[in-house]
């Protein structure tokens, strides 16, 4: 896995943008607040594919539109794809690149938190079908993934605490001095202070890349990326992916996973305390009713962790460490709902 924490981004993208055998793939939020460093890194060229910004549109008839800007501009199968943007860029051109001619390199070049710290790392590309997330997809690792950190003084808030709650989950799942690190700079995160923002990024980076390196292929390690997700995506999808983003859907996830695994002893009190203090200043929770703990429940139990209909559960053990399981008592479940608060 290659990435790099660069310092002026536009420099390191100039070696890129040489000859002709690539194109810029972005969003139009991100064209309009860079547009003349785009356009003078472009040089004049017409090499720029512009993608509508949101999730509605993370979808086939985008892709069929780069596939014909690829076509346009004769990328042949030594060409490139720049993906300058977050998640949601970086998902649909590296699906694009990953098919285009049975698939050729790309770059991500990450400008949100949550991409910067978890998707412009780990070689996943995707898109939505059907009314169902990431359904269609590929493994298709970047040439190298460039970040520089100077993008996220654009971001809005909600998009700084989204890529919080995955920033956190590293700090739970593997270095507790990290998480508490974090918790002590919530403030300087949000008043985006550069030396805060480059140390969370460089060791969230550095925990994704090496639990990723040992498997590649999501097929044991990397589940454990997934502490705070078998709720929270559960959470996300119950509200159609419009209340919540995905990183305030796992902060929610894992304030009641932290609670499921306080419920069966495998934390103490004090540390789930510890988990539980950050998380809940972070995002206004909902108070769900029995009937949608119910949902809730059949949402969790299509699962792609699952293992013979018994949901999976990344849940901490200890400080820094996590483990799976898949015996969680079905009232349990359902019971921190209603009392993590309370406990
Ligand atoms: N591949 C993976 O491993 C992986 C992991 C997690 C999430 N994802 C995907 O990532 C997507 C979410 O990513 P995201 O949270 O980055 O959202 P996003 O890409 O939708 O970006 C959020 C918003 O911020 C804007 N934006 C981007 N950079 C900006 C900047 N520097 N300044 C100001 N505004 C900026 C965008 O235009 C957009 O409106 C989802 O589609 C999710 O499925 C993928």
């Amino acid at each position: 896995m290659k990435y790099k924490i660069v310092d002026n981004i536009w420099d390191e993208l100039r070696d890129y943008t040489q000859g002709d055998n690539y194109i810029l793939i972005t969003d139009k939020n991100i064209y309009s607040l860079y547009k003349d460093k785009i356009d003078r890194l472009l040089g004049g060229k017409d090499k720029l594919h512009l993608i509508k910004p949101g999730e509605e549109n993370k979808n086939l008839g985008e892709i069929r539109k780069i596939y014909d800007s690829l076509i346009a501009n004769n990328i042949d199968r030594k060409g490139l794809v720049l993906a300058l943007g977050g998640g949601m860029v970086g998902d649909m051109a590296g699906f694009a690149a990953s098919t285009y001619k049975r698939g050729i390199n790309y770059v991500q070049i990450p400008t949100t938190l949550l991409s910067q710290v978890d998707s412009s790392i780990g070689g996943k590309t995707a898109i939505d079908h059907g009314g169902l997330k990431n359904v269609i997809g590929s493994f298709h690792f970047p040439l190298e993934t460039l970040i520089d950190i100077s993008f996220l003084t654009t971001l809005a808030r909600r998009d700084i605490t989204s890529g919080l709650g995955e920033v956190i989950k590293y700090g739970i799942i593997a270095d507790y001095n990290f998480f508490k690190y974090v918790k002590e700079n919530i403030e300087e995160i949000y008043n985006k202070k550069a030396e805060v923002l480059y140390s969370i990024v460089r060791n969230s980076v550095e925990i994704k890349a090496s639990i990723v390196e040992r498997d590649r292929f999501d097929l044991n390690l990397r589940q454990i990326l997934n502490f705070g997700h078998t709720i929270g995506h559960s959470i996300e999808s119950f509200f159609n992916y419009k209340k919540y983003y995905h990183g305030e859907a796992v902060i929610l996830g894992m304030l009641l996973e932290a609670n499921i695994a306080y419920k069966n002893g495998l934390i103490g009190h004090k540390y789930y305390e510890e988990i539980k203090d950050p998380l809940e200043k972070l995002v206004e929770p909902y108070e769900f009713n029995e009937e949608e703990v119910n949902t809730l429940l059949k949402l969790m139990k299509n699962d792609k962790k699952n293992r013979e209909g018994k949901i999976a559960f990344i849940l901490p053990i200890g400080r820094g460490a996590v483990d799976i399981f898949f015996d969680v008592e079905e009232s349990t479940i359902k019971e921190a709902f209603f009392t993590y608060y309370k406990e």
